[in-house]
Parts: C-alpha cells; structure tokens; sequence
C-alpha cells in the first residue's frame, strides 16, 4: 500500500505521464489484491507451513544485518513464476526435462534407474503404496495432497514444500510419494518385502532401498547472505593462498550417529593437535559423554570457517551430514571421510576430483597425512577446490536439484501400475501456500 502512495505523490508530480502512472498504480494494487493478500491469510491458517519456510529463510538470511536481498530475489522469482503459470501454464515435464535440463538428464540417468531397480520387473502397485504408514504426498489431478503419517516428523514440511516449489514450474502426473519423515534410512528395516515398500528419503546406506530426493534443508547454497555463504567468487586456494592450513570443523553430537564415525576423533584432535584441526561440537550431553573438556564450542558462520582456514571436513552424522553441498560450492578444499552414507548426488563425486579422501572412525583419523598432501600441492588443491565448485553450481544449484527431482519423479510414477485415488485422512495444499 505504501508504494501505492509514493507512486501517486510522483504521479501528481508528473502531470504529463498520468496514464502510464494510473497504469502502474492499478498493476501494484493488483498484485496486492491478487497475488499478496490470499496468501497472506492462507499462510495465516497454515501455521506449520509458515514456521517451516521462515527456518528455511533464517539459514539464508541475515536479517540482523538487514540483508534482505537474497530474500527479497526468492520472493520476486517465486512471484514471477506464479504468475507464469496463471498466464501461461506450466510445462509438461517432457518439456521442462528437454528445454532446461538438457544438459544433466544422461547424466542423471544411470542414477535415477539404480534409485528404482527394485521395481522395475514388477512396478509399484496400490497395495505396495498401501503397506506405508508415513507421510505421503499424493498429486491428483493436479493438485497436492498431504496423508499425513502414524507420526509427524520435522522433515516432511521440508519434503512437501520442495514438491510444491516444483510444480509452480512444471505438471506433475498423479502419483503417490511416500515420505520418511526422519534422518535415518528406513528401507532395509523393511526389507522383508519383495519389491521393497518405496519410501523417499534424503540419505541411505548404498544396501537399503530408500529413493533419494534432495534436500533443500540448506536452500540454495548460491542465494545465501555474504556471511552465510561458503560461496566466495574468487577462488584463494593455491600456492598464495593466506589461510592458515589447518582444518576446521563444528557441528553436533547427532543422533544414533553419535561421535562415532569419525566425530569423536575429529574432537579428540582438536584438543590433541590444535595445530591441525579447530574442531568443536555446539551441543554436548553430559550424562551420555561425561565433561565436554574443552570440545564444546561457539558456533562458526560458514562464511567464517571459509575465511580462516584451507580445509573443510565432511563427516557424516545421524546419517550424511547435509552440509556437503555448502562445502563444496566452497573455496575451500573438502577432506571428506570414507563413509557409507548416500546423498542423490554422491556417486557422482569423484575423490581427488571434487575432494581430498580421509578415513576415520572413533580413534582414528589420517587428518595429518591428507592435510600433509594437500600443503605439498597447492596447485593440484586450487583445481580441486575449482571443480568442486563447477560440481555445485551444475548439480546442487536450485536448477540441478530441480531438474534430478523431476526427472526421479517422472521415472517413479511410470513405475506405478495402479490409478492414484484419495484415500480418507487426507488433506488439500494449495501451492499458494508454498514459497
Ligand atoms: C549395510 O551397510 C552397512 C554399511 O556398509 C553395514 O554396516 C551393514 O551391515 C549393512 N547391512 C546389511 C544387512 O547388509
Ligand atoms: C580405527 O582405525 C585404526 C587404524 O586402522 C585402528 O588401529 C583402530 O583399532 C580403529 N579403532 C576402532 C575403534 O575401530
């Protein structure tokens, strides 16, 4: 409304112009009318959908510093789009794969069909869809569906809300997406089945059958606020590089993942030899682990950790650690332990290609020798750091997750041999809601 007034102040101003500024008048009061006020009541009523998308842009942006701009771009693209598919309609997904996905469809191929080889000789029926208590999606006639599970779990808005992104872009056929609501991979506890239940997870082990769809928990790691961002455009890495050569790493205690799986010797280094690593955890439980003896620490800004130090570690957590897509859109190198743990993306990661391979486990971790090789070749370190970042920017921007995740979506619901009908217990979403 408030533009609105300035708008006419300049107009009453500018005598000469009073169509165009009528014009522009009337276009601002519409979209506020139209596009604004709907969905402010709908996120009104919708309370668990707006805490979900404010944590989504708390990771993003830096509101204390006033910097809105990130948000702000979100906003005015999620508005354009809207707005696209009112007046234009949205594309079909053989059009959305061929026209901006071009480039990333054979190699996302091989991925997609080892995804869902567990179906592929005998499809998915309704009564496989059936057996699954958890949350599901279901897309009908065009519309979204939340079933909502035996619990409610902190991960299906994040799920539900990508779905949602999605389908202001393109037309999704009707389909029923099963979801995990947690961070552990479920599939192989339920392995007794043959095919498997589907279930859509963002992490596994390569031996469960769990479908992997991306986790947009980080939101774009390109659209983060400066201090939020690992993204710096100049890369530093290479023999003039100022950083102190040591590695660094914060994170938590996490789940049944515990400090085991190399966290715990992460820890215990970073009291042991300081000179390699700045390690500390952020939360610390004192009746499981006995006193933190100094590993408990204050949280470090990405932006931060990038700025001080050479090297990143990735060490996985209750199950991958999220968190590797900011590393390595980084320009910093990524020491990556040796783990089972599967995001959609790791099989194309290749070691010393896009990060410096370490192993670990509770005791034990090579830190000092894989940080000892990366000192004697900067130069080699510099073009890792290089085609970590070109990874990031081709597969884990907004457009490479998106692109994965219809291209998975569409293979998937080729795979279902029944018709998709709405069951009782469910409830509609309307994608105003969203984004
Ligand atoms: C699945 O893989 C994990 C990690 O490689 C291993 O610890 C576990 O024993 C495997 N489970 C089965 C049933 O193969
Ligand atoms: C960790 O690995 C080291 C080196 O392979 C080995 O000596 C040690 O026993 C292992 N510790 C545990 C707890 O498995």
């Amino acid at each position: 409304m408030r533009l609105s007034r300035l708008s006419s102040l300049r107009c009453a101003r500018r005598a000469s112009l009073p169509r165009l500024c009528i014009l522009v008048v009337i276009l601002l009061g519409t979209v506020v009318l139209v596009d604004l006020i709907p969905r402010m009541v709908i996120v009104a009523l919708e309370p668990r959908e707006t805490a979900y998308w404010e944590a989504w842009e708390e990771a993003y942006v830096n509101r204390e510093a006033g910097d809105w701009m990130p948000w702000l771009k979100e906003k005015a693209g999620m508005t354009g789009r809207r707005w696209r598919t009112v007046l234009f309609g949205r594309k079909s997904v053989n059009h959305f794969l061929k026209t901006e996905c071009a480039n990333l469809v054979q190699t996302y191929e091989p991925l997609i069909r080892e995804e869902l080889h567990w179906w592929e000789q005998k499809g998915i029926t309704k009564d496989l869809l059936d057996r699954s208590t958890d949350a599901k999606v279901i897309i009908y006639q065009d519309k979204v569906y939340l079933s909502h599970g035996s619990e409610r779990a902190r991960l299906i808005p994040t799920y539900h809300s990508l779905i949602q992104r999605v389908r202001l872009r393109v037309k999704l056929p009707d389909m029923v997406i099963p979801l995990n609501p947690g961070d552990e991979p479920l599939a192989l506890l339920r392995r007794e089945l043959d095919p498997p239940t589907p279930i859509f997870s963002f992490c596994k082990l390569s031996n469960f059958s769990d479908i992997m769809l991306p986790n947009t928990i980080e939101g774009d790691v390109f659209l983060r606020a400066p201090d939020k961002r690992a993204f710096r455009p100049k890369s530093r890495a290479g023999p003039k590089d100022p950083r102190l050569p040591k590695a660094v790493w914060r994170g938590s205690t996490g789940g049944f993942g515990g400090l085991v799986k190399g966290r715990a010797a992460l820890l215990n280094l970073g009291l042991q030899r300081p000179d390699l690593i700045d390690s500390g955890v952020l939360d610390w439980d004192v009746n499981r682990y006995g006193d933190d003896g100094g590993r408990l620490k204050e949280k470090m800004s990405f932006g931060e950790q990038v700025d001080r130090y050479k090297y990143l570690v990735w060490v996985p957590g209750n199950c991958a650690s999220v968190r590797l897509a900011l590393q390595l859109a980084s320009d910093a190198a990524v020491l990556k332990i040796d783990s089972p743990e599967l995001e959609w993306y790791y099989p194309l990661l290749q070691p010393w290609v896009h990060y410096i391979p370490m192993t670990a486990n509770e005791t034990w971790c090579n830190l000092e020798e894989a940080i000892g090789w990366a000192e004697a070749h900067p130069a080699k370190v510099a073009q890792i750091v290089k085609q970590a970042t070109d990874f990031a920017l081709n597969y884990l921007s907004a457009r490479g997750r998106d692109c994965y995740f219809v291209q998975l979506l569409d293979a998937y619901h080729k795979l279902q041999r029944d018709r998709v009908s709405l069951g009782s217990n469910v409830e509609y979403t309307p994608e105003w809601s969203c984004c």
